[in-house]
């Protein structure tokens, strides 16, 4: 029995170790995992007894520590996949998610396959070993790459592009680990179909649990009044539960229901979870997961040397035969897989230099280990299949580790990756500039207020002033920049802008969480899209801003496929919010072009930009008011709140002010703040109605004004609502007809061949194709956000039949408009 101290004790010294690494790390600009698996490895070295000295004493207290794989993988595994899921930004990751799937999966399969392949004829052992042992170094550790590509200011989507991938990637491999497991160890033929059925079903099934246990949690979580301390508990019981109820009592792969649970909650958390307790999440998890990865990486290498120890020559090929393999199949991935992605615009093209450094930066990890060790410590698997995969495992970690990952940084610079193009160099000194002129400004400002010296305003704002001037010379000896560029740089300094402004909304608590959310997204976008496309890259982005996204068009294929229209309104209603903010930030931002631009970049680009603001800020308008028109009462309720909003912020900064100019005491100042508080709580958002209750859109159309009680009765039986968004083809030209509507709310606009007709409240198309069983004649397009009522095809005759005032009506109508047509079509033919 191992004394309860001495393990603490050396826990202790791990977390000192570990907390002492990081910043020797970052002094050697090595990745922290290099040095941690070094330091892991001198101590099993030492206590495995191949040195001798000082590290004795260390060695033997960890060579005693009851750590094994079956702790690793139950203990950290959960809370670092966990901690994945949750810190990942799930609707980017949504935006790209074909790409990042495909490459994940396919990636896993494709390293899994190569490996196999390659060392079956050399191994010696059977070929689905040499498959498992393919699997266990599928997981990639992308914090190294991710680390330089951020310090390079890589593209963030690719960023973004590698992380998600390391994230399903890991799912994958472990999935597949686990399949592969399962059939050495039951001793089956090794069967691919079955293989690719029991894959499937741990993926998929461990995603659905996920998807279930992230959603339990956050029902829960309403439960707690906002409890922080109590949140963040049932965030870690959940990641345990989750991967124990996926792997024991559901037989899915439990690593995958961590994970998707993670990303859950991170999908639908921040709305849910009050913000403060949001970061407060994220910090907890930062320091978990930084615990866990550490220990399990110093843990398991303490147990490399005793796995090394009987390594022979035939393994030292092996392990290179492995190495080459891993390393062509990423190559193969990177360089076969992603062009035909890029190619049907899935992903953004990455050029040649990125992908070197991506196929060179896949470092193994801690989790390869983790595998690697599960392997040789399973009693049912024999002495030849632990000593294959837990030896070339090991010897591959080590090898990425000591070779790849400290050379990953030269080789980025070789690649040139770190310096920055000319382009950005400019663009770089140009936002330095108006930062640093904005320092200035402000330095002078506190200097007048507090009467200080010009002396001290010359002396602090002397270097800033002088690195201006010597990037203005620099730029004169570059030839200046062209118009483009300026434009590109000024426009890039807005995108900044808008962000900082969103984060003060944020911080001002001025929007939901949601919203701002998306205006972050959009924000980001604009940032990025104006990096790498100047004017036209940032017009793009804002108007992809107004468009419908992903979100917007699942809701439709939901309300349109299943009829459930919650999901529908609620993304309209934070359509909504999101364009009247949007219109906000981009009048700030309109003022922001003379007070900032103007100085910086000359009054011309300065009136550019402004005119980009301005054509933006008419189509948000535009967009807006598409959606007021149909939805006054939602219009006002949100800027009702809007004002209340600021009116009670406002109260709250003058309680503050009186609290801290000792007007009034703490307890009273508590007291306010509370009853400002409940107040805001109390008030509820107000929720998106797309307002589509038959009977009173029925109230709205002439046409059935005169029927009486039970004749609505039957009529409202007959009719179905409908919604539509601007621009969506109602009715197309040729095709059958199914179905005549009535417009209660919106425009349409009738396509015909000569012609273009507006249709509005009130009237109804369709009708010509059922009275003269003929196909559609001309295509009908919602103009804005419509309501309308639905009849179909077999109801149409009940209806006609029983109301023959409407009869009357609808034939005279369909008349008038097929004469109409014939004389269109003959003075088109004239013409
Ligand atoms: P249908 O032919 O079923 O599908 C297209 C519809 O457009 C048609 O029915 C009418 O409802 C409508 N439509 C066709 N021509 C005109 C017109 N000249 N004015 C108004 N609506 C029309």
């Amino acid at each position: 029995m191992l004394d309860v101290a001495l393990v603490l004790f050396a826990v202790a010294v791990l977390l000192v170790v570990i907390g002492a690494i990081q910043p020797l790390a970052a002094r050697l600009r090595l990745p922290s995992t290099v040095l941690l698996a070094a330091f892991g490895v001198a101590i099993g070295a030492a206590s495995s007894g191949l040195s001798h000295g000082t590290l004795d004493g260390a060695a033997h207290l960890f060579g005693e520590l009851p750590i094994s794989s079956e702790t690793i993988i139950y203990v950290f595994l959960p809370l670092l996949v966990f901690e994945a899921g949750i810190t990942s930004d799930v609707r980017r990751i949504l935006e790209d998610a074909a790409p990042i799937l495909l490459l994940a999966i396919v990636a896993t399969l494709v390293t899994t396959a190569a490996i196999g392949f390659a060392l079956w004829p050399l191994g010696g052992v059977p070929l689905v070993v040499c498959l498992l042992l393919g699997s266990v170094v599928a997981t990639t550790d992308p914090a190294a790459v991710i680390a330089v590509f951020r310090d390079v200011g890589a593209p963030a989507r690719l960023t973004r592009l590698v992380e998600g991938e390391a994230l399903l990637n890991d799912a994958a491999a472990i999935a597949l680990f686990v399949v592969l497991l399962g059939m050495i160890v039951s001793g089956r033929e090794p069967n691919v179909a079955v293989g690719a059925r029991e894959f499937a079903i741990a993926f998929i099934g461990g995603a659905a649990l996920g998807v279930v246990a992230g959603r339990l949690l956050l029902y829960a979580v309403a439960w707690l009044g906002g409890d922080r301390l109590a949140e963040a508990s049932l965030t870690v019981a959940l990641a345990y539960l989750s991967f124990i109820a996926g792997e024991r009592l559901f037989h899915v792969s439990g690593v995958v229901t961590v994970l998707v649970a993670g990303m859950t909650v991170s999908a639908l958390g921040r709305a849910r979870i009050a913000p403060y307790n949001w970061e407060f999440l994220g910090d907890l998890w930062e320091q978990i997961a930084f615990w866990a990865r550490s220990l399990v990486f110093v843990l398991a290498s303490i147990l490399v040397p005793r796995l090394l120890l009987n390594m022979d020559w035939h393994d030292v090929v092996l392990t290179a035969v492995l190495i080459a393999a891993a390393l062509a199949a990423r190559i193969f991935v990177l360089f076969a897989l992603l062009p035909p992605l890029s190619y049907f615009n899935l992903t953004q093209p990455i050029g040649m230099a990125y992908k070197l450094a991506i196929a060179w930066g896949g470092l193994r990890g801690a989790l390869t280990l983790a595998l690697a060790l599960a392997v040789s410590e399973n009693r049912s698997l024999d002495p030849a299949t632990h000593h294959f995969v837990a030896v070339l495992a090991t010897g591959m970690v080590l090898f990425t580790l000591l070779v790849n990952g400290t050379t990953l940084r030269p080789v980025i610079h070789l690649l040139g990756l770190d310096r920055l193009s000319p382009r950005d160099r400019v663009l770089r000194d140009q936002v330095l500039a108006l930062a640093y002129e904005e320092v200035c400004e402000a330095v002078r400002e506190t200097a007048k207020q507090y009467s200080l010296s010009h002396r001290a305003v010359a002396d602090t704002v002397g270097p800033y002033e002088a690195w201006i001037r010597a990037a203005g010379a620099r730029d004169d000896a570059e030839g200046g920049l062209t118009g483009r560029v300026r434009l590109a740089v000024a426009l890039l300094a807005l995108a900044n802008q808008e962000r900082a402004l969103v984060l003060e909304a944020w911080a001002q608590r001025t929007a939901p969480a949601g919203t701002i959310q998306v205006l972050l997204r959009n924000a980001d976008a604009l940032i990025e899209s104006a990096r790498a496309g100047g004017r036209l890259g940032y017009q793009r982005a804002a108007k992809a801003a107004l468009s419908f996204r992903f979100g917007f068009r699942f809701a439709y294929f939901v309300y349109r496929r299943f009829g459930m229209a919650r999901l529908l309104a609620d993304r309209l209603g934070e359509r909504f919010e999101v364009l009247l903010f949007t219109r906000l930030l981009i009048t700030e931002l309109i003022g922001f072009t003379g007070r900032r631009l103007h100085p910086t970049f000359g009054p011309q680009v300065a009136e550019l930009a402004r005119k980009i603001l301005v054509a933006r800020l008419g189509e948000t308008a535009a967009a807006v008011e598409a959606l007021r028109n149909q939805y006054p009462d939602h219009a006002a309720a949100l800027e009702t709140q809007f004002l209340r909003q600021s009116a009670s912020r406002r109260e709250m900064g003058r309680y503050q002010t009186l609290f801290e100019e000792g007007l009034i005491a703490r307890e009273i100042y508590d007291d306010l703040r509370r009853s400002v508080d409940e107040a805001r709580r109390a008030e509820a958002r107000p929720r998106f109605d797309l307002g589509l209750e038959t009977a009173e859109l029925i109230g709205r159309l002439d046409l059935l004004a005169g029927l009486d009680e039970t004749q609505l009765a039957r009529v409202q039986r007959l009719l179905r609502p409908r919604f539509t968004v601007p621009d969506e083809v109602i009715l197309r030209q040729g095709e059958r007809a199914e179905a005549v509507y009535f417009i209660a709310s919106g425009a349409v606009e009738v396509r015909l061949p000569g012609q273009r007709v507006r249709l509005e409240g009130g009237d109804f198309f369709g009708e010509m194709a059922l009275l003269t069983r003929q196909p559609r004649r001309a295509d009908v397009v919602a103009l804005t956000y419509c309501r309308l009522l639905e009849l179909g095809r077999a109801d149409f005759e009940k209806f006609m039949a029983e109301n023959p005032d409407a009869r009357a009506e609808i034939n005279r109508v369909a008349q008038a408009r097929l004469e109409m047509n014939r004389r269109g079509l003959a003075t088109a033919a004239e013409a």
